[in-house]
């Protein structure tokens, strides 16, 4: 199955998640673009992932507007979306504030393949966020850090385009 996987990535996660994806769906057949390079047609491919990194509750605006730029070309293939976070009570929320209904029931599966928050690749800004974050975490209970990729998650999002 020829896919297409573009992702975008702050910290090296959502790239090795999409990395690990092409693995499962087999390497030979997989081209795996950061959105910001030069991403090839949609109709060269059977099958075109999407994923990003969540910050502040919002996925990658480049993202977004690739999402909403070849939304018709994407509706006519098979397609699935993907997030990196690391809310594990927020996923639902994320997933419904940052891709709208119909990508919501067009795509083949949308899904959340966990995160991480490597502190030694964070700018100072970026670290005082995660601080406050972690800190909420600890009395807030809707707020549960959860810092692991989910490898079934993605072998299973692997099995759902390869059987669609
Ligand atoms: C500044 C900052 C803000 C973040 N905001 C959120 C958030 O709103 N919700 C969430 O679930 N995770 C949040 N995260 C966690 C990231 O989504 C997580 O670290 C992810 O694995 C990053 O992927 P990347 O390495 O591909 O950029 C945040 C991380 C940072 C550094």
């Amino acid at each position: 199955m020829k896919t297409l996987i573009i992702y975008s990535s702050k910290t090296g996660i959502t790239k090795k998640c999409a990395a690990l994806l092409a693995a499962n769906i087999g390497a030979d057949s997989c081209d795996l673009f950061e959105i910001s390079g030069n991403i090839p047609e949609i109709s060269d491919y059977e099958c075109v992932v999407v994923g990003s990194y969540v910050r502040m509750g919002v996925i990658d605006k480049k993202i977004s507007a690739y999402l909403q730029k070849h939304k018709d070309e994407l509706f006519e293939t098979k397609f699935g979306l993907f997030i990196c976070s690391c809310l594990a009570d927020k996923v639902d929320e994320a997933i419904t504030k940052n891709f709208s209904e119909e990508f919501l029931n067009r795509a083949a599966i949308i899904d959340w393949f966990g995160g991480e928050l490597p502190k030694e690749k964070l700018k100072a800004v970026d670290k005082l966020i995660v601080n406050s974050i972690i800190k909420i975490a600890k009395t807030d209970p809707t707020f549960t850090v959860y810092e692991k990729i989910i490898p079934e998650s993605i072998t299973n999002f692997s099995n759902v385009l390869k059987e669609n």
